[in-house]
């Protein structure tokens, strides 16, 4: 980590103060930040090559509304047989060089039938249905051994993404996220399952990263892109193909980086 963190300073002008996590289909998200520096993964010691299509493994450091921030584009998943050290490694490395906010973005499929393809969703709580803890193993420097989960996602922040959300007119639901490994989309019973659990959305990522992310004392920031009802919830003929979400995910990004350069416009 020590290692990465070093490379990743020598190619970027400034410490970051917020990292960004660009879900599936969400590297437009690349435009929010102004100067932008980009880093790819595969230069990065110790991170293995990603992929997963809209994936691009890199890093962009650039001014978001003129605060430094580091974008972390594409992910690495415990679903490509990744640890979760390996899943939670570009977070770490951001937390080391300054990084105290974490914004973290998704592509999920809508438990709840009312979040339809392309909503924005503020996530108030998740599931953590991996069952793969990223601080499992030895406790890595600076971090918590238990680290208290009961309100994972800052309310301050919440209440800015809610308010910048009225401002630019865009609807922006709440839900809890269900975590869960993947990399095969539910069954129909599964979400079914995941309702009668508290779940409003599903995805494959996100919950490693969080949880990463709070054992080190950063304010956490997490938006969900529906891209899909989640199987089962328009009905028995119902299938779900990867490039559909991609799609979907495209439009909303661009939705998302402006509700995000909102948040930012004042200190946070
Ligand atoms: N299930 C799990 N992960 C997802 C989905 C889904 O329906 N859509 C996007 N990511």
């Amino acid at each position: 980590m020590a290692q990465a963190a070093r490379a990743l300073r020598a190619r970027i002008p400034q410490d970051p103060e917020i990292v960004v996590v660009a879900g599936s289909g969400l590297a437009a998200l690349a435009d929010i930040v102004d100067e932008p520096v980009s880093v790819e993964f595969t230069s990065v010691p110790g991170f293995p090559a990603t992929g997963v299509a809209g994936h691009a493994g890199s890093y962009v450091f650039g001014w978001l509304v003129g605060r430094p921030t580091l974008l972390q584009l594409g992910r690495f998943h415990a679903y490509e047989g990744h640890a979760t050290a390996v899943v939670a490694a570009p977070v770490r490395v951001a937390v080391r060089l300054g990084a105290r906010t974490l914004v973290v973005t998704n592509a999920a499929g809508g438990v709840d039938p009312d979040f339809a393809p392309g909503s924005l969703v503020l996530i108030d709580d998740h599931l953590d249905l991996t069952h793969r803890s990223p601080l499992a193993g030895p406790v890595h420097g600076g971090e918590a051994r238990h680290p208290d989960m009961s309100r994972p996602y800052d309310a301050g922040l919440q209440q800015l993404a809610l308010g910048a959300a009225r401002d630019l007119r865009i609807q922006l639901r709440r839900g809890t996220y269900a975590g869960v490994l993947g990399p095969s989309f539910e069954t129909a019973s599964e979400v079914r399952m995941l309702a009668t659990l508290g779940a409003d959305l599903v995805g494959m990522s996100t919950v490693a990263e969080v949880i990463t992310a709070k054992a080190s004392g950063l304010r956490i920031l997490g938006i969900s892109v529906v891209t899909n009802a989640a199987s089962g919830v328009l009905g028995r003929d119902q299938i779900l193909v990867h490039d559909d979400v991609l799609r979907v995910g495209e439009r909303a990004a661009v939705q998302l980086g402006a509700l995000l350069k909102c948040v930012f416009r004042e200190p946070t």
